[in-house]
């Protein structure tokens, strides 16, 4: 029998737990002309949530673009990527595309063709000399066609924090030049690096100085998601008891990804098991961290003996009160300014992050892994 949970793939239809609130308001705020931000951070199902909310607008006959900057190395990379995407994205005027890309894009000597699937795949010449000119073309394109067809477009730039490693802040000025303008389509710009997200607005001298409104996505309600975990064991055939599932919601402490993962791995480990209890949740955490070992001890051994103590410590005290005297004293951390060094330097690696007055750990199980190193 298929596993019926999954990770690491976008999820969507019976897959896709709650999310109704959000999806409905970001489905019917993107129908305006409006710009938003969307933070969360890693694995909390902004990608799946995006997609959910481009389906919902495809059916309601508006165009829509989705654009990964993840997978752009350079500038050039990007427009090739973003005019593909917002051609992909005018899936339903298709036969039209060609001609939009060539009247609209001029400078891009853009070649168009069609995979056996008839989707359309596109290529472009960008030359160094023409590239702010070719950025305006490009990011002009989907206003450009939304007016052609008397229709309105949504693009989402996700993991948009990527948008500075690409181009620095003269493609984001490239960018801003184009899009003030457009009066036909809505952004959403997506992404983990609240910070640097949030530095994008708010700074007074950024190009996207107050350019959108910042949406936090939460975690599902726990009730919700519990719900939800439990019901596909049990539509299955088996039965989880209220304290496995309690187990796996404080092991994974909520984050979709890893609820998932290891619902996922119960439901395939313990396959001949009618009832799933706590223990098998214990089991099935340690194996999944003996798992990960490699890759965790890569990460270990990149650090100073300071920060491991530090990154202990957060683990241990669920990263609260970590300057504290007793803190400091318990992990021999020194002092309290060698351990802010340290924390400060963790966050830099992507490590850890600060939320609020603690530390959290990005990925949920390193945090589960250092407890025990
Ligand atoms: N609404 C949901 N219902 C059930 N599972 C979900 C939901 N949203 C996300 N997930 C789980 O979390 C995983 C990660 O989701 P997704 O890729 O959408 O998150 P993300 O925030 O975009 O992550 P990243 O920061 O890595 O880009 C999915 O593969 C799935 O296992
Ligand atoms: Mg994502």
């Amino acid at each position: 029998m298929a596993n019926p949970f999954k990770y690491g793939t976008v999820v969507s239809g019976e897959d896709f737990a709650d999310r109704e609130t959000e999806l409905q308001n970001l489905t019917s705020t993107l129908k305006e002309t409006v710009r938003i931000f969307l933070i969360a951070p890693r694995r909390y199902g902004k990608t799946s949530l995006i997609k959910n909310v481009l389906m919902t607008l495809q059916r309601q006959k508006f165009l829509t673009a989705y654009v990964d900057l993840y997978w752009a190395a350079s500038s050039s990379d990007l427009m090739e990527l973003y005019t593909s995407s917002v051609v992909q994205g005018s899936k339903s005027i298709a036969k039209r595309a060609a001609h939009f890309v060539k009247e609209f894009l001029p400078r891009l000597r853009p070649s168009l063709s069609f995979d056996p699937a008839g989707n359309p795949e596109i290529s472009v010449g960008v030359s160094m000399e023409s590239r702010a000119e070719v950025a305006e073309e490009v990011f002009n394109l989907p206003e450009q066609i939304a007016n052609s067809q008397g229709k309105r477009f949504v693009v989402v730039l996700d993991e948009f924090q990527e948008i500075m490693r690409i181009g620095g802040e003269d493609l984001e000025r490239q960018l801003r030049a184009a899009i003030q303008h457009h009066t036909r389509v809505s952004y959403l710009f997506a992404g983990s690096k609240s910070h640097m997200l949030i530095d994008m607005v708010s700074e007074k001298t950024r190009p996207f100085y107050q350019m959108g409104t910042l949406m936090n996505l939460d975690k599902i309600p726990e009730d919700e998601f519990k719900e939800f975990v439990r019901s596909k064991f049990t539509k299955f055939g088996k039965e989880i008891s209220p304290t496995a599932t309690d187990r796996i919601f404080a092991e994974s402490q909520n984050v979709p990804h890893y609820v998932q993962l290891l619902s996922f791995y119960l439901w395939d480990h313990y396959q001949d098991l009618p009832v799933i209890e706590e223990h098998h949740v214990a089991e099935a955490m340690s194996f999944i961290l003996r798992s990960q070992e490699p890759a965790y001890l890569t990460i270990w051994e990149s650090l100073t003996s300071h920060q491991k103590k530090t990154m202990k410590a957060a683990a241990a005290l669920q990263g609260q009160s970590l300057t504290s005297k007793e803190s400091v004293q318990r992990f021999s951390l020194e002092s309290a300014s060698n351990v802010s060094k340290s924390l400060s330097a963790l966050c830099s690696k992507g490590i850890l992050r600060k939320e609020r007055d603690r530390y959290v750990f990005e990925d949920v199980l390193l945090g589960r892994w250092a407890e025990k190193v």
